[in-house]
């Protein structure tokens, strides 16, 4: 008879991981990364009026009109959502080469502030601190006669912008515009202003990406470049540099940024545990509108089961070292937290 060497093994590992597996309560008890509603800020796109207008390339966002921005929070809420990160699809017509109507007290994004803090004061609203939605050319500051953005003039235009979205009762404001100096600029321009409660989220690590296209999609800053591939790479880091985000980083802190945030998300959890290794300061990572129309479109090809995707890419973003995360998924996940 030949010998069952399958049944006799000739060595038993001592340390077996696969116990603790077992079952599903065994897993959740030594689960080492829990996510929570409140670790999650919703964006929003908010348009002036009319009907919610879906954005084809996020399936499940959309344009939301400004009457029905309070109630649509009040959901938001309901599922545990604390914070919204607020971004206004301006009328083409209202766009220019300076950005002008950002200096409008009464544009689409303050009189959208300002009207979630009348209806849901506790609810906390960044506000994002860039030109893009307000310029013809699409891109985040003023142009120089050579057609780059001029750094300097365009950080004189955040502080303005700064100072009026906290008048509108913005809670934070997040400069993704990725100029040089800019927070130190925002802090002093804010302080002055009286408004030395508001928070300064920086988009530290803002990488030239090319997942941001649905985004600029959803607020029109394709269309009126012309392209949804717009060049940003003169003012957005290089994908290729780990030490430059780091530096970048460890400016905003020194600048007084309240809190750091690296931009795209998946692929950049590397740069999210360096820096969470480095500074004592809060951490955001923004999962963009690219990582959620991928996940989405091959859900829709039935490539991948949407809900295992989305709850792993989320949870690889905290892993890396997030303490919080801005993601179009957090009103589904929410929803579906809930529901356990
Ligand atoms: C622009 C801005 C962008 C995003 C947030 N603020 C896009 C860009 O730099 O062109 C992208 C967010 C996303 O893709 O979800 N200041």
């Amino acid at each position: 008879m030949p010998r069952e060497i399958i049944d006799i093994p000739s060595t038993r590992p001592v340390r077996r991981l696969r116990r603790l597996r077992r079952s599903p309560a065994a897993r959740s008890l030594v689960s080492e990364t829990k996510l929570h509603p409140h670790d999650l800020v919703q964006p929003l796109f908010i348009k002036d009026s009319g009907e919610p207008e879906k954005v084809p390339s996020m399936p499940g966002v959309e344009r939301i009109p400004l009457d029905r921005i309070s109630a649509h929070c009040a959901k938001l809420q309901d599922l545990g959502l604390h914070a919204v990160a607020l971004f206004p699809c301006t009328d083409p017509a209202l766009k220019d080469p300076s950005g002008t109507a950002a200096f409008d007290p009464e544009n689409l994004i303050c009189r959208g502030i300002k009207a979630l803090k009348k209806t849901l004061p506790e609810l906390l609203v960044v506000a994002d601190v860039a030109l893009d939605p307000y310029t013809s050319h699409g891109h985040d500051g003023l142009l120089d006669p050579q057609g780059d953005v001029d750094n300097d003039r365009t950080v004189a235009a955040l502080e303005r912008m700064a100072v009026l979205l906290a008048h509108a009762g913005a809670d934070w404001v997040a400069p993704s515009d990725m100029m040089d100096g800019r927070v130190a600029a925002i802090r002093t321009a804010l302080d002055d202003a009286g408004c030395t409660h508001i928070a300064i989220l920086a988009y530290s690590a803002k990488f030239a990406s090319a997942f941001y296209g649905p985004f600029r999609d959803a607020i029109g800053s394709a269309s009126s470049a012309g392209t949804r591939s717009l060049d940003k790479r003169t003012y957005q880091l290089d994908p290729a540099n780990r030490r430059e985000a780091l530096l970048e980083a460890a400016l905003d802190e020194e600048e007084g940024a309240d809190a750091l945030m690296v931009k795209p998300a998946g692929p950049f959890l590397d740069i999210i545990r360096e820096i969470r290794e480095r500074t004592d300061l809060p951490l955001a990572a923004y999962q963009v509108s690219g990582e959620y129309a991928q996940i989405h479109a091959a859900a829709q090809l039935g490539w991948l089961d949407l809900k295992t995707a989305r709850d792993e890419s989320l949870v690889g973003i905290k892993r890396a070292g997030a303490d919080f995360i801005l993601t179009y998924f957090a009103e589904s996940w929410a929803r579906d937290y809930q529901k356990i």
